[in-house]
């Protein structure tokens, strides 16, 4: 059996994350996580703060905060809500850990030595009334090759083209919006992806049968514009410090300058997937504490280090902007490390024990707000500390996952937040678990009953069952999130149709035994769709199986086992209301709260 590894993007640690964030990373990582542990699969699913770069400086800077302070404070906020979203992370890190320092510096080291890191002296932009260096997106000016106003400098927004600040036509400051801005000399390090371009061609090829075309088509993408070398360092005091004085020579005998490098920090996007690794190593060291073990033992390398993590399956979850960084940025960074390249071209393993890549990606589209983004400058939208004070997570987990936006972008509006929520999770599984829960309580002692045998009905409700599961478990396997919910959706009905036909309420006046054979299925399936459930909505699901005393959570059932396991005498009580249906009048609230259809780009 293999482990299953998964990653979804960090979030950035400037404020709470809205929706958006949340649906195309966090969530469906978490839904995958849930349900490869209860397959049986040894599972670590690790996320972090991305917590490095200006926007965190300048957030600090707003909120009257020390950067370190701000950090920790912020970190602790996300996690708090991230637990309350049911987010099963077995660690949630910092990019700012010692631990990430450590191993930022150490790859970038190692890069180093291999020749894959040049310096190159740079010309910076430097804000006169900001008294500092831009770094990239501080910059704003006009895209050079699309003639967008309001570029930034480190990627267009309209053209999705990356930049270099030096690019922009017109370039001001996004900080003060100063137009008295000079460039300066400024030496910097380069990770030379130029020379991986082949090397990454041939890993994307092989990827591209198994991989979603939306993550393919950005990395060709890439690859078809012609890698660039890329700055992996800025002239920033928040972030891993370059600290390279214990670096030895390049290939060709060349040492780094200390000085000139002295006040940099690496970028944000060298330093935030290495915080992947690192994270586990955070989870690793905190395991030790709590059982006694000495820190630092390399058990998190076995998750990350072939030949140990020879038996691991890699899973990344992200938004599409996130794509290029992990298709094209990272595994450069990783392949610089694992393998070397010859004079003639030829790539060799340089590590006994290289890092693993990737083996599966998994890219999200946008989920707007109606139609038109949402927004954490603008405070656009709903956001994860909000959505939790108006309902509680499972709705929001619900509507997200079956709304996911995989194959294109998808657009959340209250009406059809109401409309679904109210259809699946009120009237479809609270209906049908309230209803059998209940009769059992009133007419059979509130015990699962014996007697009788299962007939036709119940053999065909088995079969029908068995392969909507089979479908399920399917779907779950190829992170194919909007049909498993579907899928899911359909096994429900199966237990409302199952209800209606079998109909113990009728059978019970003149056979008592006929009854206890549909009540018996009836809350056989309520053991099941806690099963079932417990992925996607997963406070519910503890619920239900409390309800027929089931152990939460548990393991995912065979196609094979879906009738016949509750014993007879089992104690059943009906749950509190599972779902509220959502009322037209707080629909009314909430859109004039958060804003509605207004909002729709003309
Ligand atoms: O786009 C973002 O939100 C980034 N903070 C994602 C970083 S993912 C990774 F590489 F760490
Ligand atoms: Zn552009």
């Amino acid at each position: 059996m293999p482990r299953i590894l998964i990653t979804s993007a960090l979030p950035y640690i400037n404020g709470i994350k809205h929706l958006g964030n949340l649906a195309g990373s966090m969530l469906p990582a978490d839904v995958y996580a849930r349900f490869q542990r209860a397959r049986g699969h040894e599972t670590l699913y690790i996320c972090a703060t991305d917590e490095h770069g200006t926007p965190a400086e300048l957030a600090a800077a707003e909120a009257g905060q020390d950067i370190g302070e701000y950090c920790e404070a912020q970190h602790r906020i996300q996690y708090e809500i991230g637990r309350r979203f049911g987010l099963s992370w077995d660690h949630f890190g910092r990019s700012s850990s010692p631990q990430n320092h450590r191993l930022t510096q150490s790859f970038a080291q190692s890069l180093w030595e291999a020749g894959f890191i040049e310096e190159r002296v740079t010309q910076q932009v430097f804000s006169l009334d900001d008294r500092r260096f831009l770094p990239d997106r501080y910059v704003i000016g006009t895209c050079p090759y699309c003639g967008y106003e309001a570029a930034r400098g480190d990627q267009c927004e309209n053209c999705t083209r990356v930049l270099d600040p030096a690019d922009l036509i017109q370039p001001r400051s996004a900080i003060s919006g100063s137009t008295q801005i000079e460039i300066r000399d400024s030496k910097h390090l380069f990770l030379r992806q130029s020379l991986f371009a082949p090397k990454l061609r041939d890993w994307i090829d092989s990827k591209n049968r198994d991989w979603p075309n939306l993550v393919t088509s950005i990395a060709y993408k890439w690859l078809d514009e012609g890698l660039q070398d890329r700055g992996i360092t800025r002239d920033l005091s928040w972030g891993v410090p370059v600290n390279a004085m214990d670096w030895g020579p390049d290939p060709e005998g060349r040492l780094p300058d200390v000085a000139g490098l002295a006040d940099k920090v690496f970028y944000v996007w060298f330093d935030a997937p290495i915080e992947y690794i690192a994270a586990t190593w955070e989870w690793s060291d905190a395991r030790a504490l709590e059982i006694g073990r000495t820190p630092d033992d390399g058990d998190w390398e076995r998750w990350w280090r072939e030949p140990a993590a020879a038996d691991v399956t890699y899973v990344e979850f992200m938004g599409k902007d996130n794509v290029p960084f992990h298709t094209v940025g990272f595994p450069c960074t990783l392949f610089g490390i694992n393998e070397r390249l010859g004079p003639d071209g030829r790539w060799s393993r340089r590590e006994n024990a290289p890092w693993k890549l990737v083996d599966a990606l998994k890219g999200f589209n946008w989920l707007n707000y109606y139609g038109g983004k949402f927004s954490t400058s603008q405070h656009r939208g709903v956001f994860m500390d909000t959505a939790l004070e108006i309902l509680p997570a499972d709705y929001w987990r619900w509507w997200l996952t079956a709304n996911s936006p995989e194959s294109a972008d998808s657009s959340f509006t209250w009406e059809q937040f109401r409309d679904q929520v109210n259809a699946d999770l009120a009237d479809v599984l609270g209906n049908f678990v309230n209803r059998i829960c209940k009769f059992t309580e009133n007419r059979f002692d509130g015990q699962v009953p014996a007697g009788g045998e299962p007939g036709p009905l119940e053999q065909r409700l088995a079969a029908d069952v068995a392969a909507k599961l089979a479908e399920l478990t399917g779907y779950l396997e190829e992170r194919e999130f909007r049909k498993s919910t579907t899928a899911l959706r359909q096994l429900w009905v199966l237990g409302n149709q199952y209800l209606t036909e079998a109909a113990p309420w009728t059978a019970i006046k003149s056979d008592r035994d006929r009854a206890a054979v549909a009540v018996r299925a009836g809350l056989d399936l309520v053991a099941l769709f806690a099963k079932l459930s417990e992925p996607f909505i997963p406070f519910a699901a503890e619920t239900i199986a409390r309800a027929v005393g089931e152990p939460y959570p548990a393991r995912w059932p065979q196609p094979g086992q879906v009738l016949g396991t509750l014993p007879a005498g089992r104690k059943v009580a009906a749950p509190e209301v599972l779902f509220r249906k959502l009322e037209d009048a707080q629909i009314a609230e909430w859109t004039a709260r958060f804003g509605g259809a207004e909002l729709e780009p003309a």
